[in-house]
């Protein structure tokens, strides 16, 4: 007997319009690619694999896995998050614990504020360049991103000011610690401005730091919440931080802060979004946090991270050509670098991929497509020989197109 088999559904027709219009992240593609062992990748912001605290994590497995303690750990939990990890997360941003949101690494989190914060139509203002994640979240809402420049001290506070003189953001999003793609830190006395301007617009500011415990050299900063809160001002402020880059991003674990409305209005979507954070995960980072050897763990992520750094500053500065300019990180994972003009990084990518060596464009970053002669360097995920091999390696290929 034969069998007939029904045309095809045509599927799009099935998505919305929305959905018909998403793009998969460009970086995320190119990973795809520059995972492959011959590749010297910079492309992702990758922890280096070697340095996640393996042993403190397989005996907090073991502990939490016996069959005194997998009831709980095993079992559904609270939409908020574990209640002693978030007291603990709370109590270290000096926030009561009600305020604290474990999300499924910070991700979920930038999420999970678009849903609630955002409407089509509205406008947020964005650092350019700004984290391409927080685009890829907000830009299916069918808002206008309002961009705002940096400058080797994070955000031009001024620009923010006359923006803020025509538009009234949802909210504006920053990265004041080792600014994702660009690697800045914003001033102190650029801190203290934004949330003078915070508390002039009844502005609502997200900050966003899964990078603050990696510096490298220079003085520590204060948050933006501690700052906001020292004023009285903590409402204006959501903060956001991730276990991704000090412990290891597989276990998807992140947090925020928010203001009591806020916070509840975030409990709603993800109970609908996931019912609650991952139980065994939020349990592990729980013990490796509390351990006694974390500090020293993050004392080995900074001593090797800023060695990579500074192989890889090195490297730039001997093998691109000349008129390239950057700025030296002080922590973080990415080394940003503008290459003379004319230089088109982003169509050089298939040359270069040939060449085993992946990068990302800043264009990817900006909300105006600018940035395809600047290139985001990740240099914690390559040991000090492979930086100086893969950026020899595209030192000829700038220099030739140069
Ligand atoms: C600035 C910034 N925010 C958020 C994230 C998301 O991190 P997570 O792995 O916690 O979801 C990243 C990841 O690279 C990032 O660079």
């Amino acid at each position: 007997m034969q069998i007939m088999s029904a045309p095809a559904l045509d599927w799009t027709q099935h998505l919305t319009k929305n959905s018909q219009g998403l793009k998969r992240s460009a970086v995320r593609e190119i990973l795809k690619v520059a995972v492959r062992p011959e590749v010297i990748s910079f492309a992702g912001g990758l922890p280096a694999p070697e340095c996640f605290p393996s042993e403190l994590i397989a005996s907090a497995s073991a502990r939490l896995l016996d069959k005194d303690h997998c009831r709980s750990s095993l079992q559904y939990g609270e939409s908020e998050g574990l209640a002693e990890l978030r007291e603990h997360l709370g109590t270290s941003v000096s926030r009561p614990m009600e305020e604290v949101l474990i999300t499924s690494g910070a991700q979920q989190g930038l999420d999970l504020l678009g849903r609630v914060l955002l409407a089509p139509g509205d406008v947020i203002a964005v650092e350019n360049p700004t984290y391409l994640g927080a685009l890829g979240a907000w830009r299916p809402q069918g808002v206008r991103f309002a961009p705002v420049p940096i400058d080797g001290d994070g955000l031009v506070v001024e620009a923010l000011e006359k923006l803020l003189e025509t538009e009234r953001p949802k909210f504006f999003y920053t990265m004041p610690n080792f600014h994702n793609p660009a690697g800045a830190v914003l001033s102190l006395e650029r801190r203290e401005q934004l949330i003078s301007l915070a508390e002039k617009h009844a502005l609502l500011i997200l900050e966003d730091d899964p990078y603050g415990d990696l510096r490298y050299d220079g003085e520590a900063m204060p948050s933006l919440l501690s700052l906001a809160t020292a004023r009285g001002l903590a409402d204006r402020v959501v903060h956001l931080r991730s276990f991704s880059k000090v412990v290891a991003p597989g276990f998807r674990v992140g947090w925020l802060t928010a203001p009591p409305v806020l916070h509840d209005a975030l409990v709603k979507v993800k109970q609908s979004a996931d019912f609650h954070p991952n139980m065994l995960g939020q349990r592990i980072m729980l013990e490796v946090i509390r351990d006694d050897s974390f500090p020293a763990h993050l004392d080995h992520l900074r001593e090797v991270y800023g060695a990579r750094r500074d192989a890889m500053d090195d490297a730039v500065s001997r093998h691109f050509p000349g008129g390239t300019t950057w700025t030296t990180p002080q922590g973080g994972m990415f080394l940003m670098a503008q290459l003379p003009a004319g230089i088109d990084a982003a169509s050089s990518l298939p040359t270069a991929l040939e060449a085993k060596v992946a990068y990302v464009t800043i264009d990817n970053f900006t909300v105006d497509g600018s940035g395809q002669d600047a290139v985001r360097l990740n240099f914690s995920n390559a040991s000090p020989e492979r930086i100086e091999e893969g950026i020899a390696r595209l030192g000829d290929l700038f220099r030739s197109l140069a």
